[in-house]
């Protein structure tokens, strides 16, 4: 048997191999971010070697080397660009992921301050951009520079003179005027619209090179050589900090300089005043609980800024507490980044598998080795079409990068390269290799064997129109759902086994549903098949604009139904309208007449309608003095998240009161209705004094209680 220092021996041993393959790893994507703003791997998973390395590093204290990637913040600058040396290096925050973390966090704040006083923190987002550093010599912008390794960072001042909202020259200020030298630190962003407006256009340009985030958009921007790039894209600064000293040499403390002042938050004010971006989210609290409120309400924010974020930073404002704590090597005591979930992770791709739409539109889906990102676990992601694939270089059993931001909608951006494929064999939750394997569009439907066509582009179709089980099943529980024929209890379950039983063959078929048929299929008993009987016959009785969007006619939503609706008054005139008449209704183009036409024009379609008539649909004259004035002539803006409505249900009953319902905020905007994580838009219209009401007031001027 080994004694327990032979153990200890061969742990270390083990440890000492690990620690060299993971520095290496380490230092391999570090230059790959730092210097090529070409990630192969997404931050959580460089994170988790990081993290892995400085756990290793604690256990063993005498394996650490001077050139560990630990000792250091970032990597060295490329060649082509001048070196700058900070005036005080620019250091790292540390992390925490939960508020046990953040409560340790004050617990060592009181102990090494050897205080009972709870202290006052400046919160801030954690803007998840670029960090640079600005130089100001007697008020004038001199240099602008990246963070680099921390001490010495790379020259960009061509590229930051671009930015609109960094000042070329700071506002003096009498009462506190600005110091010779002045260091301004903060992050450089590039906004989420900006972002994809720039990809749009690299999409569009030949040998256009897109990016995977806005954040490698912004870093890969201000790496050009030629300002003129940077110029044209939308970047923006967010200051969050300040150094002074006499000289580059000489360092001063801030504190030091009476006229300072004594916190953190109030050097911000400060830099607001010479005329520096601060970022408008901004507070100041008092305890970790407080700062634990400030995070959340940041992270219910998140995907309503304009900009990305990946946290909040929590800073002890007062700055002479602030030097009593001190700094670790790479990081102060005094702050600490509180990490929101990451928005990108990485994944296997099992399997693509072809989805049939209601329309027949055969969609490439992949099925994912499940993984958590941006607060939930993904196992699908849609690919859209073939041309996506393409775009990729995608192939069955590749490792892929998962976002899933802002929107809810979880999209591959990046296959990664295959040495990055390799390197995170090592990662905890992967799955097997798989042997790669090409993706190909079927030729025939995988629902109903028909053939599959191409359609315009890049679109395919099953040719299959209601032979297709797939095809039936989606328009069966679209026809069924709450916003169209509203028949409360026919879910996606009983959806399928109503199809799959041969019961319904044409939505109209739901109408000749009997009890017998009902009680034949499994796990339905003799009281839900009453139900379920009884919500049909409810049904029946339907306005024709639910009518309208429950056939589902391609392209055409709650809002157009009911359009169609007010402008044509009833089925039969709509039935009987030309394309050039449906290009007259509001928000009816060219293209969605077209469709519109074809659908009627079809004879299975119109054998579906009179069915329905015959099995006691029946839906009134939709006259249109029914479109009340009440809100004729207002602009109505809705943001934020809606609760009860969904946004197309409140805009069609905006419209129906004769309100128009336009997606910007303006002078010239009535009302704005404000949910939950409202951003830019509620910020306008404060600004201009535009009536905000939330969805509690909506719902009661449409006359509804909230459910
Ligand atoms: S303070 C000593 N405040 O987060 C404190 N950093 O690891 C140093 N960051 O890349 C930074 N927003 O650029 C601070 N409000 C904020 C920040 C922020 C983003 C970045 C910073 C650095 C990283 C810290």
């Amino acid at each position: 048997m080994a004694s327990d220092n032979q153990k200890s021996e061969l742990n270390r041993d083990k440890a000492q191999q690990e620690l060299a393959e993971l520095r290496q790893l380490i230092n391999h994507h570090n230059s790959l971010y730092h210097q090529y703003d070409a990630p192969e791997i997404p931050d959580a998973d460089y994170d988790k070697l990081f993290d892995r390395l400085l756990l290793l590093e604690e256990q063993f204290p005498e394996l650490v080397t001077p050139d560990s990637p630990s000792q250091r913040v970032g990597d060295a600058p490329l060649d082509s660009f001048k070196q700058v040396t900070h005036d005080t290096p620019m250091m790292s925050l540390s992390k925490v992921f939960n508020d046990q973390d953040l409560a340790d966090f004050e617990a060592r704040i009181l102990k090494r301050l050897d205080s009972e006083e709870v202290p006052r923190y400046s919160c801030e987002p954690k803007v998840d951009g670029v960090a640079v550093s600005l130089l100001y010599e007697h008020g004038l912008l001199v240099r602008g520079a990246t963070r680099g390794d921390g001490v010495t960072g790379e020259d960009i001042t061509h590229n930051v003179k671009t930015i609109r909202n960094i000042p070329l020259r700071l506002n003096d200020n009498k009462k506190h005027p600005v110091p010779d030298r002045l260091e301004v630190r903060g992050e450089i962003v590039m906004t989420r619209s900006g972002f994809a407006a720039t990809n749009e256009k690299a999409s569009n340009t030949e040998g256009g090179r897109t990016f995977v985030n806005p954040r490698n958009a912004a870093a890969g921007t201000l790496r050009q050589l030629d300002p003129r790039i940077a110029a044209e894209r939308p970047l923006h600064f967010f200051c969050y900090s300040a150094h002074v000293s006499t000289s580059a040499d000489e360092g001063v403390d801030k504190a030091a300089d009476s006229n300072w002042p004594d916190s953190h938050s109030g050097s911000l004010e400060l830099l607001g005043q010479w005329g520096l971006p601060l970022n408008p989210e901004r507070d100041v609290v008092t305890g970790y609980q407080a700062c634990l409120d400030y995070a959340n309400e940041l992270l219910a924010k998140r995907d309503s800024l304009d900009y990305e974020i990946d946290g909040a930073v929590i800073k002890v404002d007062n700055i002479r507490l602030q030097q009593e704590l001190g700094s670790n090597a790479r990081t102060p005591r005094w702050a600490m980044a509180y990490k929101f979930p990451a928005e990108e992770a990485s994944t296997t791709v099992n399997d693509v598998e072809f989805q049939v739409g209601r329309t027949g539109t055969i969609t490439p889906v992949a099925r994912l080795e499940p993984v958590f990102v941006g607060g939930v676990t993904v196992s699908n992601a849609t690919l859209h079409n073939m041309d996506e694939i393409a775009r990729l270089g995608l192939r069955i059993g590749d490792r892929v990068i998962l976002r899933r931001a802002g929107d809810v909608i979880p999209k591959i951006v990046k296959v990664m390269e295959m040495t990055a494929q390799a390197d995170t064999e090592a990662l905890p939750g992967k799955s097997d290799q798989l042997e790669r394997r090409e993706v190909v569009m079927p030729s025939i439907c995988p629902a109903c064997d028909s053939p599959v066509e191409k359609d315009g582009e890049v679109l395919y179709r099953c040719t299959g129109g209601l032979v297709c089980p797939a095809q039936r099943k989606e328009s069966l529980r679209h026809f069924c759902s709450r916003a169209a024929m509203d028949i409360e209890g026919l879910g996606e379950k009983l959806v399928e086994q109503l199809v799959d039983a041969n019961l319904v063959h044409t939505v109209a078929d739901v109408f000749t549903l009997s009890k017998e048929q009902l009680l034949s299929l499994e796990r339905m008993g003799d009281k839900s098949a009453d139900n379920l009987l009884n919500a049909i016959n409810k049904a029946k009785a339907t306005t024709l604009p639910r009518l309208l969007f429950a056939l589902g006619i391609r392209e055409v939503g709650e809002a157009t139904a009911l359009a169609l609706a007010t402008h044509f008054g009833s089925l039969e005139k709509l039935m009987q309208a030309s394309e050039e008449e449906l290009v007259q209704v509001e928000d009816v183009g060219p293209i969605m007449a077209a469709h519109i036409a074809h659908f009627f024009a079809n004879e299975e379609n119109d054998k579906v309608i009179a069915d329905l008539r015959e099995r006691g649909v029946t839906w009134p004259e939709h006259e249109s003095q029914t479109v009340s004035d009440e809100l004729a002539g207002q602009t109505w803006v809705l943001t934020g998240t809606l609760e009860t409505l969904t946004r197309d249900e409140a805009k069609a009953r905006l419209q129906a009161l004769g309100a128009k319902v336009s997606g910007s905020v303006s002078k010239k905007t009535s009302v704005v209705v404000a949910g939950p994580g409202a951003g830019s838009k509620l910020d306008k219209a404060t600004e201009l004094g535009v009536k905000v009401i939330d969805e509690q007031e909506l719902l009661a001027m449409l006359g509804e209680q909230a459910g």
